[in-house]
């Protein structure tokens, strides 16, 4: 016999719409089985017994189950880079599929991830995270994809889409979460223009494309934690924005106040039983708050679970996790993200890509280049077995060379090998150890602890009380989160964002002795070069570059592949150009100014600004044009004019230079990358809309386009000299 929750997903394929066949769903419900959906489904010290015991690499997290009426509950599993649980593909790292600028390769990249997530039993993917990068030095930099608004947004809603094809996708973290180490207590002060034309436009983006899920952030916003912000998720979520979805908390002590978390929208609390099921059951005994207001939460969650037939997906075949398919997809997303930086001239031609006679050698140098290193070990950690390294990418592709390898320790054996070699490659860079999700110790969480319930095993309870109350630890190191992996590494916010001591040293001794010497950077965001950079001749932007990153590399550096990727944050010259940073602020101010705006600001020239990458060959691009109606179009012809095929990314960036107001002084509206041949000429057309170019009215608290004249770029970076300028005069201020 049909459960009633099949019934009900009858209905909603038949055309009653979701939210009216969920509320009668849940009408239905006790009020106990309603209660139950508000938070995970296992109890605090249980889940947490099972999470640092490989749980989390285990299996998925559930919720939202009614067994008496057949409610399956949604199960979620993370991450950007590919499926946690058991092995799985692992793509490059998403600031290294922002470098690709191309929203439809991620689209690829989400098809691949939904289907290997449906082999896990999953049905709501975690891993659309596109909090701003507002300094490099945020250790989860590499969870998302960059520090412009348009461009991160376009690319999370590429993920979106290819991912909800299989299963719902959960957006995060709502909002403002771009440091680490001071996640669970950092306030973070910014005002409305900045809120809503910098760090939430790319949100936005994501609601639009339709997204199932949002995932809270843990620090607050203005004074008030984001799990129970009524301003974030009831007035600009659910208010301006029209989300219908549901809303989740972030994991472990994403939740503060659990009354006024569901008050303010909140309709989950992650991943177990925790904060919020005592105090609202509590309260609505007192008649604080009434059933309605629970079951409206409720019926929000199952209403998105009805619309994505949760429960009636279809289970895939574990042949497709790590099938040829979807490894070659993660070599492809790799090289088309690898950055070229530099390529001077060494002896009269540029240095990449290598031209090498059989029998020549190579020196390979750096820990990095033998390591397995395809990014942090926190909840994105992927289990990927043969990754494919630098080593054994160049080893196996220049199979006609000899290539030798030092791994960093002995600065004079580097000397001579170098000196003895045809060519150098240094792999510099971090690891999870230098940048990452930072799982240790916080006292930002103490105090949580205690509201935890103790019954569910009062035993281990109290002793991880003692153990909190002597060591002040997030957690005891016996219940570290333990993988096949490993040990889940502390991770957090880099130190700094020189590359460090050891990898510096490493490049003098190499270069010095070795005029063909190529730096290869493994990082998730910027690192600045300026005290070794004018000793090396090329540099490449390897990125932590998923499972056959090695294959990726050795294909950019032979010239098998012309470089396309651009960077999707600036590198500056200097620390000081960027946004202040402290990882353990306890209140920090978001402005207007970071990144390549900063620098445009402050009249800092970049290193290498945002949208830059250097190829193989040359593009030129001519005869723009504009046309406005419902969104602005950009035309233009985009010629290779060298000799070998490659691709280039044609980046629209919006001026003005009789402002009233403040404004970035090139911002992106529009991009698009785009393939030539050899000699070929495309014709081009990218597409803003007009909200890219509105501005917030701090006192109506809507949206206009400001009037005057706009001038606009047509270019292939940021501050690009042959940039073709075009305008637009606006004669009357537009309200949106
Ligand atoms: C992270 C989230 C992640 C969740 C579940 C949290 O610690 O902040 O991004 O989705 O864990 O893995």
């Amino acid at each position: 016999m049909a459960t009633a929750y099949e019934l009900a997903l009858e209905k909603v394929k038949n055309g009653t719409k979701p939210e009216v066949v969920a509320a009668e769903l849940v009408d239905s419900m006790t009020l106990e089985e309603k209660v139950h959906c508000l938070d995970g489904a296992v109890p605090f010290w249980i889940g947490i017994k099972d999470i640092t015991t490989g749980g989390y690499h285990s299996r998925p997290f559930r919720a939202a189950k009614v067994e008496r009426l057949g409610i399956p509950g949604f199960h979620f599993s993370d991450g950007p880079r590919g499926v946690v649980v058991g092995e799985a593909t692992a793509f490059p790292v998403s600031m290294a599929r922002g470098a690709t600028f191309d929203p439809e390769l991620e689209t690829r990249v989400g098809d691949a991830i939904g289907k290997e997530l449906r082999t896990i039993g999953a049905d709501l993917y975690g891993g659309i995270c596109v909090n701003l990068l507002r300094h490099p030095a945020w250790g989860r930099a590499q969870e998302t994809y960059g520090e412009d608004p348009h461009h991160v947004g376009e690319m999370g809603a590429g993920l979106t889409r290819g991912a909800q094809r299989h299963v719902m996708a959960t957006l995060k973290h709502f909002a403002l979460n771009s440091m680490e180490n001071a996640r669970f207590g950092v306030d973070v002060t910014v005002d409305e223009r900045t809120l809503h034309e910098v760090y939430l436009p790319h949100f936005k983006r994501i609601v639009d494309e339709g997204v199932a899920c949002v995932m809270t952030a843990y620090n607050s916003v203005n004074g008030h934690w984001c799990s129970q912000s009524e301003e974030l998720l009831a007035e600009i979520l659910r208010g301006e924005w029209g989300f219908t979805g549901f809303v989740i908390s972030d994991w472990i002590f994403g939740v503060r106040d659990g009354v006024k978390s569901l008050q303010a929208g909140l309709d989950v609390e992650m991943p177990y039983r925790m904060i919020r099921n005592a105090p609202i059951v509590a309260a609505l005994a007192e008649g604080l708050i009434t059933e309605k207001l629970v079951a409206s939460a409720v019926t929000r969650t199952i209403a998105t679970m009805l619309k994505f037939n949760i429960g009636k997906l279809s289970v895939r075949d574990r042949s497709v996790v790590l099938c040829k398919e979807h490894l070659i997809l993660s070599q492809e997303v790799a090289e088309k993200s690898m950055v070229l930086l530099k390529n001077e001239s060494v002896g009269g031609a540029t240095l990449l890509p290598l031209e090498l006679k059989p029998g020549s050698k190579i020196a390979m140098f750096g820990r990095l280049a033998a390591a397995r290193n395809i990014g942090d070990g926190g909840s994105s950690d992927v289990m990927a077995p043969n990754v494919v390294t630098p080593l054994i990418g160049v080893g196996e592709h220049f199979s006609n060379c000899e290539v030798v390898y030092e791994p960093g320790a002995n600065l004079e054996e580097q000397a001579r090998l170098a000196k003895q070699s045809d060519v150098a490659i240094v792999v510099v860079g971090y690891t999870k150890e230098e940048e990452g999700e930072f799982i240790g110790d916080s006292e930002d969480t103490v105090d949580m602890v205690k509201q935890i319930p103790r019954q569910d095993d009062p035993v281990l309870a109290s002793e991880y009380e003692k153990y909190m109350r002597e060591n002040h630890h997030y957690a005891p190191d016996e219940l570290r989160i333990k993988s096949r992996n490993g040990t889940f590494s502390i991770g957090g916010d880099r130190e700094s964002i020189r590359l460090l001591d050891a990898d510096v040293q490493m490049i003098r001794a190499v270069a010095k002795v070795q005029p063909r010497t190529i730096v290869v950077i493994v990082a998730g965001s910027a690192v600045v070069m300026s005290e070794w950079i004018n000793e090396v001749p090329a540099v490449v932007m390897g990125w932590y570059s998923g499972i056959n990153g090695g294959r990726a590399l050795a294909n950019i550096l032979s010239g098998a592949v012309n470089p396309s990727g651009r960077l999707p944050f600036v590198i500056p010259h200097d620390e000081s150009h960027l946004p202040f940073f402290d990882r353990n602020a306890k209140k920090i101010t978001y402005d207007y100014w970071h990144g390549q705006w900063k620098l445009d600001r402050d009249g800092n020239e970049a290193m290498f600004p945002f949208g830059f990458g250097c190829s193989y060959t040359q593009f030129l691009v001519s005869s723009p044009t504009i046309e406005t109606n419902e969104v602005v179009k950009f035309r233009c012809e985009v010629s290779n004019t060298g000799s070998r095929d490659g691709a280039t990314v044609v980046q629209v960036y919006a001026g003005r230079n009789d402002s009233l107001l403040e404004r970035p002084k090139r911002r992106l509206v529009a991009f698009k990358r785009v393939e030539l041949r050899a000699g070929e000429t495309k014709h081009v057309e990218c597409t803003a809309s007009l909200q890219s170019l509105a501005t917030r009215d701090t006192k109506t608290h809507s949206w206009f386009i400001e009037d005057g004249l706009w001038n606009f770029e047509i270019a292939q970076f940021s501050g690009d000299p042959k940039a073709l300028p075009i305008e637009l005069s606006i004669s009357k201020r537009i309200d949106l």
